[in-house]
C-alpha cells in the first residue's frame, strides 16, 4: 500500500490496513537487529531530532537505536539542556530546529497535543512519542506486534488492561488499536482511575481485577503514575497490590496459555509480583526488542 500520512500522532487517526502494513514493515526490519553488523544504509543521510520533554528510557533509546540501524543521523535534546529553559516556547523551538532540515521531529511532551500542533504547524515528519494523558502510539504498535507475533492474530483475542487506566496515555492508545483490530478489550482497575465513558473506545469495563483476568489471553499491567494524580486515589501501594496486582495466584483465573504484558516501567510488588514479571508467561522485554522494529518502521515509511 502506499502511506500517504505525513505524521504518526495517536492511534485513532491509523486505519487497521495502515497498522497492519506498519506492523509488516516492521515484522520485516526486525531481522536487521539479529545480524552481527546491525546496520543498513537505507536512511543514510536522513536526520531525526528527538524531541523529549518527560523523562524515558525505552521509547527514546529504541528511536535512537533504531535511527542508528538505519544509519541516519540522530540528535537528542532535552527540555533542561534546551534554550527552552532561557523561555523560548515549544513552537519557536520546533520551528528553529526545522530550519536544520531534519526528517522527522520525535516529541515526547506532557501536555496533551503539543505533537498535533507541532504537525500542523511544520512540514516535517511528527511522531508522538507519548503526550500528557493522550496517547502513545508507538507504545501501541510495538504492542499489537508484540501479540501478532506470539499469537499469530489479534482478532477475537480478549486482552486485559489494569490499572490507572485514567493517566494512562498507553492503556487509551492500547484499548483503540486493539480494538482496531479486531481484539475484545477488558479494563479493570481502582474506580477512581477509570475515567468515565471509556466505553466509547469500544471496550468493557470489568468489576474487578478477578473479572478481567477471567479466561483472558493477553494481561497489560499498569503503573499507577503517581507523577500524574493531583491527589491520593487509593489508600496504599499494599492494598493497590492485592485487590489489583497480578501474581502468580491471580494468573490462574487467565488462559493456560497468557501472555503477560507490562509498557515499563515497573514497579515491582505493586501492580505485578516479580514472580510474574519474570515468570515464563511474561514477554515484557520482547515489547522492548520489538519496540525498535517498530521504530525502525516509522522512521522507514515516514522519510525513505
Ligand atoms: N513505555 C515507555 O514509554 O517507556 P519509557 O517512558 O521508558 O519511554
Amino acid at each position: 500500500m502506499q502511506f500517504e500520512r505525513k505524521d504518526i500522532l495517536d492511534m485513532e487517526s491509523l486505519s487497521a490496513e495502515e497498522i497492519t502494513f506498519i506492523l509488516d514493515t516492521a515484522d520485516q526490519l526486525k531481522e536487521i537487529s539479529r545480524r552481527p553488523v546491525k546496520k543498513v544504509p537505507t536512511l543514510r543521510g536522513k536526520t531525526v531530532v528527538l524531541f523529549f520533554y518527560e523523562p524515558s528510557t525505552r521509547t527514546r533509546s529504541s528511536f535512537e537505536i533504531a535511527s542508528k540501524r538505519l544509519s541516519a543521523d540522530s540528535i537528542s535534546i532535552s527540555s533542561s539542556s534546551s534554550s527552552m529553559v532561557k523561555g523560548e516556547t515549544l513552537i519557536d523551538t520546533a520551528r528553529n530546529l526545522e530550519a536544520m532540515n531534519p526528517d522527522v521531529i520525535v516529541i515526547r511532551h506532557p501536555s496533551a497535543g503539543a505533537p498535533h500542533m507541532l504537525a500542523r504547524l511544520l512540514k516535517t515528519s511528527v511522531i508522538n512519542a507519548g503526550d500528557g494523558m493522550h496517547a502513545h502510539p508507538t507504545q501501541a504498535l510495538l504492542d499489537l506486534m508484540t501479540v501478532r507475533e506470539k499469537k499469530g492474530y489479534i482478532k477475537g483475542l480478549r486482552i486485559a488492561i489494569i490499572g490507572d487506566i485514567s493517566h494512562s496515555r498507553v492503556a487509551r492508545s492500547d484499548s483503540i488499536g486493539f480494538t482496531k483490530m479486531g481484539a475484545d478489550v477488558v479494563l479493570a482497575g481502582p474506580l477512581t482511575m477509570i475515567p468515565k465513558g471509556i466505553e466509547s473506545l469500544g471496550v468493557t469495563v470489568a468489576g474487578n481485577s478477578d473479572e478481567a483476568v477471567k479466561d483472558a489471553d493477553v494481561i497489560m499491567m499498569l503503573r499507577i503514575q503517581k507523577e500524574r494524580q493531583k491527589s491520593f486515589l487509593y489508600p496504599s501501594d499494599r492494598e493497590y497490590s492485592k485487590v489489583f496486582g497480578l501474581n502468580a495466584e491471580r494468573l490462574k483465573k487467565a488462559k493456560k496459555d497468557v501472555l503477560i504484558m507490562h509498557p515499563g516501567p515497573i514497579n515491582r510488588g505493586v501492580e505485578i509480583s516479580s514472580e510474574v514479571a519474570d515468570g515464563p508467561y511474561s514477554i515484557i522485554l520482547d515489547q522492548v526488542t520489538n519496540g525498535v522494529s517498530v521504530r525502525m518502521a516509522l522512521l522507514f515509511i515516514l522519510s525513505a
